[in-house]
């Protein structure tokens, strides 16, 4: 599995910060974005000029004051200044985060189609919660780090820069000054910014943990309440949330302390900027107006300090979250391209009798970690008809079912669809010749129309869906829901077990599948509705290959073919009759009752229970 552990994510991510930080840039300034960014930064160039400009302008108002001038010109001068930079900077921060918006919709697309694709063991090794924490607080930390990134952050370095060129070029004794002031604030603030980086990524992490562990809890209600684990199962949820409050705690530590770090550097240099400059004014080394406008300029170098102090913690935080992206993303997916041609195959999913048997699988080992779950297991399903796959609990039946659509891949051995190699098929392809009915009977939450018509290519009309509920015996139960095909399944409306179970059965019925794959279709399901289990799968089994996995002796019995498993293995293969002859593992599923339906001595043979 290719999955990276925390640690090895985390380390990987703090050598892959430069990397992470080219790469927002290249992905802002992509090719149709470019003249967006250069309007933006022109106007954040505007708005910082302005900004620059505005202490100039008033010491000349002070001059005009002095000299007995009018005071229209300088006063119009400044006010036009004002507003010119707060209009321009109010624009570039729209343009920005309307930039903003479109990469994270970017990304979120992405990752939302990269989960469906990726494979299910991926998936799950990930978790849907921390998955979806990528959409939720991992978009909103790289957003607020684009609005500030790109442009904002530069603007204030330029300028910082610009404020303190200026105060040089007024007096740079009094430059001197103010810088000695700052210097040791700035060091602190420069090592804070260093320390965040790290509790920013566990934050996110962390984040990423707690929803998931809340969503599998919520997921798992009904056994919650049943078993009264609401306060153990909270205690668990609690640890997580008190661990990110610790974190937050941390965070919030660091980061209240940049901004009265910085104020006291400037009251420092304010101070002896006010002691010197006072000094430097009496002895004419230095006007009024220039006096004025150094003070405004060192008032003024704060807020981009601030700035560029903030900035740069919240780019950490963004930057954590975009490699969180990656780190999704750096996950194989499955290559779901159409394939070249449709596969031959008749309306209705039919198999024409062939040679190639349906399903072969030759010496296939798998296993989901180190100890093997199925063991050089060898087996064929036949073009028509129907086999049934038996074994105790944990035997591998699913297991082997799964290697069939391919949800995972043999670790040796080699599974045969219809005569060809099943890695060789296109997935996409191979899954649109098999119908699957999971062991869980998983349906969607949307509509029952939706569930029904999942992998087809035309929606069926309301007559056929229904037909295909009638053939369940489902069909007056679906009408009798509030909006009837229309019912959205799981919401405030929901079906039975059984009636679930045969709503994923009349999916199997409508997919045009060649090979019908069943996990234990009756496990919940009464005897009428096992009867008519029964019958669908007989019709089914006229022109396509069936393949049930079978707990009841009622679909086994006449199954034209059964495959005994056991830990892994396949022990025995032959009809009802000639395994009870040949088969003791066999004999014993069947009277130990292990094969339920049956009464032991009645299921000696089919002959004896039919005649
Ligand atoms: N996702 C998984 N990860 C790890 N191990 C698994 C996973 N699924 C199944 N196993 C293990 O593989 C073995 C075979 O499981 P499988 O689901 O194929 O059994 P089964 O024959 O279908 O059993 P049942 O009749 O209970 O459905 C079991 O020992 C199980 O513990
Ligand atoms: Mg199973």
């Amino acid at each position: 599995m290719t999955v990276t552990t925390k640690t090895e994510a985390s380390a990987e991510r703090a050598a892959d910060s430069w990397d992470g930080e080219l790469r927002i840039l290249r992905e802002l300034f992509r090719p149709g974005n470019r003249l967006q960014m250069a309007v933006i930064a022109l106007l954040a160039a505007v708005s910082a000029a302005a900004t620059l400009a505005l202490p100039l302008v008033v010491a000349e108002l002070v001059q005009q004051v002095q000299q007995g001038q009018g005071l229209t010109r300088a006063a119009l001068l400044m006010i036009g200044t004002g507003l010119g930079s707060a209009l321009a900077g109010a624009l570039a921060a729209f343009l920005l985060s309307r930039l903003g918006e479109q990469l994270v919709r970017r990304l979120r697309i992405t990752t939302m189609r990269r989960g469906l694709a990726m494979r299910l063991s991926d998936a799950k090794a990930v978790g849907s919660g921390d998955l979806a924490t990528r959409l939720t607080a991992d978009a909103m930390q790289l957003k607020g780090a684009i609005n500030i990134g790109p442009i904002q952050l530069p603007m204030a370095a330029i300028t910082l820069l610009g404020t303190i060129v200026i105060m040089g070029v007024l007096d740079w004794v009094l430059l001197l000054i103010t810088l000695a002031g700052f210097v040791c604030a700035l060091a602190f603030v420069a090592v804070v910014i260093r320390g965040l980086r790290r509790t920013y990524q566990n934050m996110q992490d962390d984040i990423g943990t707690l929803t998931h562990q809340f969503i599998t809890a919520l997921d798992a209600l009904v056994v919650i309440k049943a078993y009264r684990a609401e306060e153990r199962v909270g205690r668990t949820l609690d640890g997580h949330a008190r661990r990110l409050e610790k974190l937050g705690v941390d965070a919030a530590r660091m980061e209240s302390l940049v901004v009265p770090v910085i104020n006291l550097g400037q009251q420092i240099a304010l101070l002896t900027v006010l002691l010197g400059g006072g000094a430097r004014l009496v002895s004419g080394d230095l006007a009024l107006p220039d006096f004025v406008a150094f003070l405004l300029y060192l008032l003024q170098l704060t807020a981009p300090l601030i700035m560029a102090a903030s900035g740069a913690a919240q780019i950490q935080a963004g930057l954590t979250s975009r490699q969180r992206f990656n780190d999704v993303f750096a996950l194989p997916v499955e290559d779901l391209a159409p394939a070249a041609a449709e596969p031959a195959r008749t309306a209705g999913g039919r198999n024409t009798p062939g040679p190639a048997p349906a399903v072969r699988f030759e010496d296939v080992t798998f296993g989901y970690g180190d100890e093997p779950v199925l063991r050089g297991v060898d087996f064929e399903v036949p073009a028509q008809g129907l086999t049934a796959v038996v074994g105790l609990s944990g035997a591998g039946k699913s297991t082997a079912l799964a290697l069939i659509e391919r949800f995972m891949e043999p670790q040796s051995g080699r599974v045969h669809l219809f005569g060809e190699e099943a890695a060789r098929l296109p997935l996409n392809e191979l899954r649109g010749r098999i119908a699957f009915v999971d062991q869980a009977f998983t349906l969607l939450g949307d509509t029952v129309r939706a569930n029904l018509s999942l992998g087809l290519a035309a929606v069926p009309t309301d007559e056929e869906l229904y037909a295909a509920l009638a053939a369940v015996g489902l069909d007056t139960s679906v009408r009798a829901l509030p909006d009837g095909l229309d019912t959205v399944l799981g919401g405030a409306h929901d079906l039975s077990g059984g009636q679930r179970q045969r709503v994923a059965l009349a999916r199997a019925v409508l997919a045009e599948g060649s090979l019908v794959l069943l996990d234990e279709p009756s496990s919940q399901l009464d005897s009428v509705n096992e009867q008519r289990l029964r019958q669908i799968v007989d019709t089914l089994a006229e022109d396509r290959a069936v393949l049930v996995v079978a707990h009841r002796l009622s679909t086994v019995r006449h199954a034209a073919k059964v495959v005994v498993m056991d830990r892994g293995r396949v022990i025995a293969e032959g009809t009802h009759d000639e395994l009870l002859d040949s088969s003791p593992a066999y004999s014993e599923l069947v009277s130990a009752q292990l094969l339920s339906g049956a009464a032991a001595p009645a299921a000696r043979s089919t002959k004896e229970v039919t005649a």
